[in-house]
Order: structure tokens, then sequence, then C-alpha cells
């Protein structure tokens, strides 16, 4: 069993701690957020995850995961440290390290004995030296430790599924004893045959890095993909289906939307590309996979505004689903943050409903009304925009949906309407790629 300290208690840290202690180890979270530390000290938790709460629970009870404030008793008395606090995106487009620079320096004021200090949160290819050395600089006693990075390939929604059940743990180590402390600490999962990668510290931040993009790739890909189908009269359902058939594709990340939310790709392709032009070379897939990102968005207002005879001055106007994507109560860089400005830029008068998000949203958006279901957000609506795929919208009743309504009018980004009862019903409707009989 080993003592470990998580820094940072976002999404990553947060499960990160809670599934690591789930395997025996006596995890210490910490964070500077006081009021966050206090609500999971009582039991609340500050994000919305799928089977996280009755883990934190267990964990607590069991003894084996605390958290606190205090940094320098939870850096003194771990064996190792990881590293996750937040990398988030910074005007430039690079990756703000500065939470990982005052953590690395925190480190280095208090290290006292030999720890291995792990970086799960994703930063830059080639940081973990600059890390290191920042450790070092501010460490006066000259303390041993070994330095690792684990990137973290968890998605929000199935945080806690992908952490424990992942499909491979990846270990930058330039040691052979920090890794064999490592395989330790993973050691659940090393016995239930999850591969455990032993890799360079750079060769892991670039794996990281080169899975996230190609994610990206892919779905930016299916996007136009989606749009070509829509002017030729294809299927994109039945496109990426059968090209999901061939073992080389896969069928995942092929969904066709409004454009990837979330607080990584939109970064991580932005750094990867920042990254490539310091090294003097252009990733040219990645910078188009952004460039079509941003242009779906826009794809899906002009969508919109078309559904409603080209304005949406005065309209009732519902948007169903906030999320970034379901499961989650995050909405960093969500399509439907786009979709609400132009609404509201337009005259639009924005009615909302997420079944998670709308407490987030309104920090956002505080002047537009929310919903406690969609029933109640569509009532008298002139038009609903569809931008999140929670399972309770894939339910709607178009029969109920039209009752409802002003105007049967609605804009499906995510394909989960049946195409055929919103032409029985009359709707005029529009979705992605999809607009085929079913
Ligand atoms: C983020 C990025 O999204 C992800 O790509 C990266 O790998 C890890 O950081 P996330 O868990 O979503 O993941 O971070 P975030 O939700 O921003 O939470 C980070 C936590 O660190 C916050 O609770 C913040 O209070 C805490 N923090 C930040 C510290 O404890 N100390 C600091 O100095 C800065
Ligand atoms: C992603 C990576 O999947 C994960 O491995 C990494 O650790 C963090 O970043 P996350 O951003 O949490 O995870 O969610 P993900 O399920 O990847 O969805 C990201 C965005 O892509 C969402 O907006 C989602 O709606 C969109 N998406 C995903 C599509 O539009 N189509 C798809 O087929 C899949």
């Amino acid at each position: 069993m080993k003592k470990i300290t998580f820094i940072g208690t976002g999404y990553v840290g947060l499960v990160s701690g809670t599934g690591i202690s789930d395997f025996g180890h006596k995890v210490t979270c910490v964070d500077i957020a006081k009021d966050k530390i206090h609500d999971l000290n009582n039991g609340k938790l500050p994000i919305y995850e799928p089977g996280l709460h009755e883990l934190v629970k267990k964990n607590m009870e069991a003894g084996r995961l605390n958290f606190t404030t205090d940094m320098k008793k939870a850096i003194q008395d771990a064996d190792v440290i990881f590293i996750a606090v937040g990398t988030p995106m910074g005007e430039d487009g690079k990756s703000n390290l500065k939470y990982v620079e005052s953590v690395a320096m925190t480190i280095g004021k208090y290290l006292r004995t030999y720890t291995v200090i792990c970086t799960k949160s994703t930063v830059p290819v080639g940081t973990g030296s600059w890390i290191e050395g920042i450790i070092r600089s501010s460490n006066k006693q000259n303390t041993p430790f070994d330095y690792i990075s684990n990137p973290e390939f968890l998605r929000e929604g199935s945080a806690v599924k992908d952490f424990l059940w992942p499909d491979r743990v990846v270990i930058g180590a330039s040691s052979q004893t920090a890794f064999d402390i490592m395989k330790e600490v993973y050691g659940p999962l090393y016995i239930n045959k999850r591969s455990i990668v032993h890799t360079s510290v750079v060769t892991a931040e670039m794996i990281k890095y080169s899975s996230n993009a190609f994610l990206a790739l892919k779905i930016s890909y299916i996007n136009e993909v989606a749009n070509l189908c829509e002017a030729l009269g294809a299927d994109v359902h039945m496109v990426s289906k059968i090209m999901g058939q061939d073992g080389r594709i896969s069928p995942k990340f092929l969904h066709p939307g409004p454009g990837y939310g979330g607080s990584c790709f939109p970064k991580d392709t932005e750094a990867f590309v920042d990254i490539s032009k310091e090294n003097g070379l252009r990733m040219l897939t990645v910078e188009a996979a952004i460039k079509t990102n941003k242009k779906q968005k826009i794809r899906m207002v002009d969508k919109m505004k078309k559904l409603m005879a080209g304005n949406f001055n005065n309209k009732i106007i519902t948007v169903l689903g906030l999320a970034f994507k379901p499961n989650t109560d995050d909405i960093r860089e969500s399509a439907s943050i786009d979709m609400i400005k132009a609404l509201q830029d337009g005259g639009g008068d924005v009615r909302a409903f997420d079944p998670a998000a709308n407490d987030a949203m309104r920090e956002v958006f505080p002047n537009i009304s929310y919903f406690n279901s969609w029933e109640e957000a569509c009532q008298n609506a002139d038009g609903v925009a569809i931008m999140t795929e929670w399972n309770e919208f894939r339910g709607i009743s178009i029969n109920r949906l039209k009752s409802i309504l002003r105007n049967p009018i609605v804009l499906d980004t995510r394909n989960i309407l049946s195409v055929k009862k919103l032409k029985e019903n009359n709707f005029s409707f529009d979705n992605v790629g999809h607009l085929i009989e079913r």
C-alpha cells in the first residue's frame, strides 16, 4: 500500500485519486479551492460523473481517501505525488502552465524524502524536463525524486469506468525504480491484464497528444463527410456504420455532430499545432481539424437561421442540451455556447434545458431562461435546437413536441430524432448529414 497525494481535484484529479484509493492505496486529494475541499469532506461532489459519488463515499468510509488544502502535509506524507491541476488553453492557443508551475514550485519547497512525482495533467510534449527543473531549483535540500509522465485518457461522462478499465496505462519514466513503484500503484489493473506501458517521458507526453488530436481529427472528418452527404443526398449514419466495419477505421468517434467541445480536444489540438510550429513543422491535419470544428459550430447556427426563415428576432427558441456531451455538467467549449450567443445576438428569446448543466451555463448566460424539463423549455417555442444527445432527448415524443411548440421546427444536431416521424408530423427540420428516411 502506498501513500499517494493528488494535487488538483478537478475531473482528472478527483476521478483518478478516487480510483487509486479504490486500488487499496491511501490517497490524499489536495486543492487550493477551499470551498471545493469543504464540500468534498461533506460528501458533496463538485462535478457530475456517473458512479463517482458512490466510489468517493466508499473509499472515504474505508479511510483510504481524504481531502485537504494543506499542501505541505500532503506533499511530505506522500510516496507518490500526482499533478492534476488544470492546463487550460491560453489566448494564444498555448497550454497555460501557470498552475503546473506553481504546484511544481510548492512541491520543490516542501519535498523532504524520496518521492515519485507524476504529471497526470496534459502538458505539452517536452514539458517534463521543465517541471523537473522547477522542482529541483525550488528544493534547497537536494531531496532525491524521480519524475514520471502518466497521462490520463478518461472521458468525461464515463470517467470512472474509463479510469478503472483503461485500454492501457502509459508510464513515461527514465528510472526503473520509479516505474516499479508505478506498477505497484496500478497493481490491480496490472493483475487484470491491463497493459502498463513503460516508455520515456517525452514519448508518453507525445502519446497523449497524438491520441487526442487523432480523435478530434476523426470527428472533424466525419463532420465534413456529413456535410457532403447532405449535398449529395447520402446518409452519413450508413456511411459511418459501414466505414466502421473496417477494423482499421473502427466505428468509434465517427458520430457527426455540432462540433466537438470539452476541456481537452479544443486545447490539446491547439497546443499540438503550437508545439509543432515551435519545432519548425506544421501539423496541417490537426490545423484542418481545428478549422473544420470551428466552422461546424457556425454551420449549426446557419442551419437554425435557415429554419427560422433567416432571423431569430423576437422568436422564442429553445436549446435542449448545454453540456458538451451527455452525462456530464461540463460546458467547456460546448457547441451550445456558440448557438446561444448567436440566438441572443440575433434578438431571440432563448430558453434552455439540460439535465445536469443548467447551473454551469447560467454562469455564462445569466439572462436566458432555464427550465427543468424539455417539455417546459419547449412550451410555445418557435423552434428547438437539440445540441447534446442526452438519453431523455432521444426519448422525445414527436407528437408531444409538436403539440407544445408554437411552430414545429427542430434542428437535431445529434441526429437522435426519427426523420420519418418528423416528416409524418410535418416538421420543418434539419440535422447533420442524415436527412434520409430511416
Ligand atoms: C484539466 C484539463 O482539462 C486536463 O486536460 C488536464 O489533463 C488536467 O487539468 P480537469 O480535471 O478538468 O483537467 O481540471 P480542472 O477541472 O480545471 O480542475 C483542476 C483543479 O486543480 C481545480 O480544482 C483547481 O482548484 C485545482 N488547482 C489549480 C490547485 O489545486 N492548485 C493550483 O495551483 C491550481
Ligand atoms: C476526450 C478524450 O476522449 C479522452 O480520451 C481524453 O482523456 C480527454 O478528452 P472528453 O473530451 O471528456 O474526452 O469527451 P469525448 O467523449 O472525447 O467527447 C469530446 C467531444 O467530441 C464532445 O463534444 C463530443 O460530443 C464530441 N464527439 C465525440 C463527437 O462529436 N463525435 C464523436 O463521435 C465522439
